[in-house]
């Protein structure tokens, strides 16, 4: 079928590649990247979605895998062993530090979060086991933006690693390994994909010998990610650009009006000039501050209920970034695993709700959110 040329690449629904002969099973062997075998070791789809996202990043290369959670799996196998110890800065993704704290610890690791004041000095925390440091470009939910370069600096300083988060920012904002950090992973079921039906996670790394070690973890652990979804995720990356700038647009029009509305408490929002980090956020953004934002209303769960009734076209979702809007709740959702009192020192109170702003017309969220704040 040499006369089909297809503009986009087919999907390679397939669990087995076959081979003609022994001389072709060692052709694979010999020439890698030249042809597949199996699809749990490596597939045309999902190595298409690698290299476009590690382009993106500008790293050596990059892995996909089975979802954001699998990808910081497959970082930290990559990096650590047993009686290592890994630190964490302490405002990350609810799941990222229970996998660590709940499940790593009983494989034998060490870990310790360090608190966001820290994260430029970790004399006190570094430890001679100290493998890596794992933190977030832009925390979720409460948009703590951190400064890559500073934390990479510090981590050289001691000798460990720096992994990034980076699937608030994206590529198009903050490219990380470019500012000094080692591995950058993403939950690509957000922004990457963009649409709301991929669950996938990448993998990128700054250096080729890193690359190995997670292609041979990525192997070993199963961690891969299927063909389709592989497919799917290389289609919504296709308008990434397009749709981080809209993304952001139309997120610092909302966080604008939401500061102003009288029922709101407190917005977080790297793009409003009150925010900590405003001037660092618009330097490592490219001058976009990104499309999350979260808010505080009356810390009532009841008020939180008739907010999110009363809303029409904004549904209650717990996940982000897709390019409809979507309003989640941090305490009951993703930030729900975590002790009380760490809620509580983080901030994350029932009257948080995180808002992923999509790209419809701004107009039209406002209209949504000025008659549900209403019911508040
Ligand atoms: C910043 C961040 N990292 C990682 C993850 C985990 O990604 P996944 O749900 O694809 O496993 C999430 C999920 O919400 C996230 O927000």
């Amino acid at each position: 079928m040499s006369h089909i040329h297809p503009k986009t690449t087919p999907i390679y629904q397939t669990s087995v590649f076959t081979f003609e002969d022994l001389d072709a099973l060692e052709q694979y062997f010999d020439e890698p990247g030249q042809s597949y075998m199996y699809t749990r070791y490596q597939n045309p789809n999902t190595d298409e979605l690698a290299q476009e996202i590690s382009e993106l990043e500008q790293g050596a290369g990059a892995m996909v895998t089975s979802s954001g959670t699998s990808a910081l799996l497959a970082a930290v196998l990559t990096l650590c062993k047993a009686g290592d110890h890994v630190l964490y800065a302490e405002e990350i993704y609810g799941g990222s530090s229970s996998l660590l704290v709940q499940e790593l610890s009983r494989m034998g690791l060490e870990v310790s979060a360090v608190p966001t004041v820290d994260t430029y000095t970790l004399d006190k925390y570094v430890q001679p086991n100290t493998r890596l440091l794992l933190a977030e470009t832009m925390s979720n939910p409460l948009l703590q933006v951190l400064d890559t370069q500073r934390l990479a600096a510090e981590t050289k300083r001691h000798n460990i690693r720096l992994v990034i988060d980076n699937t608030f920012a994206t590529p198009i904002l903050t490219k990380p390994l470019v500012l000094g950090a080692d591995i950058v992973i993403h939950s690509i079921t957000k922004y990457l994909s963009g649409h709301s039906d991929v669950t996938a996670g990448v993998v990128v790394c700054g250096q080729a010998d890193d690359l190995e070690r997670v292609r041979k973890v990525v192997k070993i652990y199963g961690l891969n990610l299927s063909p389709f979804e592989g497919w799917l995720a290389a289609r919504g990356l296709k308008t990434l650009r397009l749709r981080m700038k809209q993304h952001s647009s139309n997120a610092l029009i909302l966080a604008k009006y939401l500061q102003d509305h009288p029922k709101v408490e407190r917005v977080w929002y790297p793009g409003l000039a009150d925010h900590p980090q405003h001037e660092l956020a618009k330097r490592q953004g490219q001058g976009m501050f990104g499309g999350m934002m979260s808010f505080r209303i009356k810390d009532e769960v009841a008020a939180v209920n008739r907010f999110m009734q009363a809303l029409e076209h904004i549904p209650f979702a717990p996940s982000l970034a897709g390019v409809t809007t979507s309003v989640s709740h941090p305490l009951g959702t993703s930030h729900r695993s975590l002790s009380a009192e760490e809620q509580q020192k983080l901030g994350i109170t029932v009257g948080v709700i995180r808002l992923s702003v999509g790209i419809e017309e701004p107009e039209e969220l406002i209209a949504d959110l000025e008659q549900a704040l209403e019911q508040v």
